[in-house]
């Protein structure tokens, strides 16, 4: 009988300790402090991985690399055009799978900051927004617009949705402890003045009653009305409080380094630098942080925004494009999240006091019944500095931070890097490109049969609609046999303005001349002397978008393409000003229309085969090659230095956008850093910005490979190479 009720009771106390497991696990709260998860306050480091950025059969790798370096949680935002390609139509298979790579976060026991935005900005086209969001009459993006408010909370229920029904939030059990809402509308809101706040604040409001059960965060908007949290985006973040003394230090983007356009130079962030800015945010009481980008990847397809952000997304990210560890960033990182781990206890429950040591010498001191933390910072730029605490010795290097775990004994200083460098290596395979052939853009023919004429030039997306980075501009000029040019022996000059990107000019059918825009400056005019003849001219104008804005004020109405005005100059009745004319417009290339690319396509297209053919420098060129898969499991990439600007195919995916004929005089490597708070770039001038492009080894099958280059200005083909990428040192 005793025993009976003595299991009853055990059995009673078993119930009641699963039950009180299940309500504690089944909140995030926050306080001044910290996020609070299963009751406890956290210091929690995060690191950004794009899920589209890689391809599913690294994400368990990514993610492992991730939690081995000492993470407790990854970030994603959400990117909802390549969700919703038309509206209504979804798609979350394949990279797109977004349930999946938060079920093997979930797996490898890491926590999720879901950014849902819909607006992302990140580098990537048109921030995330579908291109047929611009197109919903009346809308105008990021305000108090009703379409566009309508468009965003469909979205952002849908995704919250999907979320709920997996259980994948934290207050159901799952992993993702925060959501955030919007991005950077900061500027954005000011700007709009009353429109801008009350979007915000429904934006806000729309997001707190999907009622996720975990807190939203809105990132760098000072103005976020509880309970949303406002945070900190930045190279350093220590600045920064939160807009209400009872919400935490936040920091949503640690720029671990930072992205490239094409032409531009190649960005490093020293660790040393990063980690400074981490540990000074710790020191000020900031808990949480994230790394903007722990792993970068690759804007596979056309996923890239810009204009003009080059294919890959390294980002100088602790782990490389290619999912490789780099070092020192990885290692060092590492230390210093253990350190600051060791001692999350006093962290999270003291405030921290500032005691001066000197000059340019601090001491920021947690305590309390849990314990004593020291944080000993020299802000000097370039001399080291020896300082007493609590009766002891310390040397402290320039423009550093010694963490005191126990208030007594350094476990770290961010200035000392105890790990080597690891340096990558592109190495050549004996892999063979075979059986080439090429396949040109009939010029001649171009707009012979378009559907669509103008009187009078279009704005390029309003016509595409993004199908296509091309639109073909066609339009004809008669010239009398008495002109005086004919005579004279010179050229008359052809002069057209385009709001971006890049520009070929095709006279009768041969490449006249190229320009194109930059990051700063997307609006260019091209000016040159142009061939004609006595009789009608053929002008056909190639335009190029080169992925479309991800950021600036209102950017969904910002036009590209020949915008006008196209004028000959130099005729005998001086300027002709083309631009209403009759022009004819045909969206995309003939081999996109032929799916030239897909392994599967069964077109006429008339291939010419032959080596040599490759060697060919023409532009507007298709080229084709087979080749095997290299042994092994080291991550690939095409050498693609011998050709202009275009986009390559392996298996008919998309491996991106290339441009290596881009070296505009800009220096190679630029290197950011608190010692000068500024990007300092030197060396590797008139190289290309991106010379290698990432062939994910999924993509590939053992045997007869199918590679596909369109080039645009005119390449090598013969020579692209298979090369792997080996890190040493690690
Ligand atoms: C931030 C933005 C990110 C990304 C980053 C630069 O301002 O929130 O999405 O664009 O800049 O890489």
């Amino acid at each position: 009988m005793e025993a009976t009720s003595a299991s009853s009771k055990w059995f009673l106390h078993c119930m009641l300790l699963i039950l009180a497991a299940q309500v504690a696990h089944c909140s995030v709260t926050y306080d001044r402090k910290a996020l609070i998860i299963d009751g406890q306050r956290r210091i929690l480091f995060s690191g950004s991985i794009h899920y589209p950025r890689s391809t599913p059969d690294m994400w368990e790798g990514l993610i492992q690399k991730a939690k081995d370096g000492g993470l407790d949680a990854i970030d994603t935002y959400v990117f909802w055009n390549i969700h919703e390609p038309s509206p209504g139509n979804f798609n979350f298979e394949g990279r797109y799978d977004l349930v999946r790579f938060i079920k093997l976060v979930q797996k490898a026991g890491l926590y999720v900051h879901l950014r849902i935005g819909p607006y992302v900005c990140a580098e990537w086209n048109f921030g995330g927004f579908p291109v047929w969001l611009k197109y919903v009459p009346g809308i105008r993006f990021r305000t108090d617009n009703e379409p566009f408010k309508m468009a965003m909370q469909r979205f952002t229920e849908k995704i919250v949705r999907m979320m709920k029904y997996e259980k994948l939030f934290q207050s159901q059990g799952g992993p993702i402890i925060l959501s955030q809402i919007e991005n950077e509308y900061g500027i954005e809101s000011k700007a709009y003045g009353a429109a801008g706040r009350a979007y915000m604040n429904w934006a806000a409001n729309m997001a707190v009653e999907t009622n996720t059960g975990v807190p939203w965060v809105m990132c760098k908007e000072d103005d976020a009305p509880d309970p949303v949290i406002n945070t900190c985006n930045g190279f350093y973040c220590d600045y920064f409080s939160p807009n209400k003394p009872y919400k935490p230090t936040i920091w949503t983007e640690a720029w671990s380094g930072w992205f490239e356009d094409f032409g531009g130079p190649v960005h490093h962030r020293p660790v040393e630098d990063l980690a400074f800015a981490v540990a000074r945010f710790i020191q000020k009481g900031g808990s949480f942080v994230n790394y903007y980008m722990y792993h970068g990847g690759t804007n596979f397809g056309r996923a890239a925004g810009g204009p003009f952000i080059t294919t890959s997304y390294d980002y100088d990210a602790p782990i490389d494009e290619y999912g490789l560890i780099r070092q020192p960033k990885y290692e060092h990182l590492k230390e210093l999240h253990k350190v600051i781990k060791s001692c999350e206890h006093v962290l999270v429950t003291a405030d921290p006091t500032l005691t001066p040591l000197g000059n340019y010498e601090q001491a920021h001191v947690f305590s309390s019944s849990s314990g004593c933390a020291a944080f000993l910072t020299n802000y000097h730029l370039n001399e080291a500095a020896h300082v007493t605490f609590n009766k002891m010795h310390y040397e402290l290097p320039p423009w550093s931070i010694s963490i005191l775990p126990d208030c007594k004994t350094v476990a770290f200083n961010t200035a000392k890097v105890g790990v080597r460098p690891s340096t990558a290596q592109m190495i050549i395979t004996n892999v063979k490109m075979l059986s080439w052939e090429t396949f040109s853009e009939d010029i001649s023919t171009i707009n012979d049969d378009s559907s669509l004429t103008y009187v009078g030039l279009l704005e390029q997306l309003n016509v595409t609609r993004d199908t296509s980075d091309y639109l073909w501009y066609t339009t004809s000029v008669e010239i009398s046999s008495s002109e005086s040019f004919l005579r004279q022996g010179h050229y008359p000059i052809l002069t057209v303005q385009s709001a971006g990107h890049e520009l070929h000019v095709f006279i009768n059918g041969h490449l006249s001349g190229s320009a194109f825009g930059t990051s700063e400056n997307k609006i260019f005019t091209f000016t040159g002397g142009i061939n004609l003849h006595a009789g009608v001219n053929k002008i056909s104008l190639l335009s190029v978008a080169v992925g479309l804005p991800n950021a600036g004020a209102r950017f969904e109405t910002w036009s590209i393409g020949v915008v006008g005005p196209v004028a000959l100059h130099g005729l005998d009745e001086g300027q002709k000003d083309l631009s209403w004319q009759k022009w004819s417009y045909k969206v995309g290339l003939k081999g996109e229309v032929m799916n030239l690319v897909s392994p599967n396509a069964i077109s006429s297209a008339e291939w010419v085969g032959g080596s040599l053919a490759a060697k060919k420098q023409q532009p507007l060129t298709w080229y084709k090659a087979y080749f095997d898969a290299p042994e092994g499991n080291d991550p690939l990439a095409l050498d693609l230095s011998s050709m202009g600007k275009g986009q390559v195919w392996i298996n008919g995916q998309s491996i991106g956008r290339y441009w290596t004929a881009d070296a505009k005089g800009s220096c190679g490597q630029c290197n950011y850093s608190g010692t000068y708070r500024q990007w300092k770039c030197q060396s590797g001038c008139g190289q290309p910005t991106q010379r290698w492009y990432h062939v994910p080894r999924s993509w590939l099958k053992p045997t007869g490979n199918l590679l596909i280059v369109f080039e645009e200005i005119g390449g090598d083909a013969s020579r692209i190479s298979l090369v792997k990428r080996l890190v040493s040192g690690v």
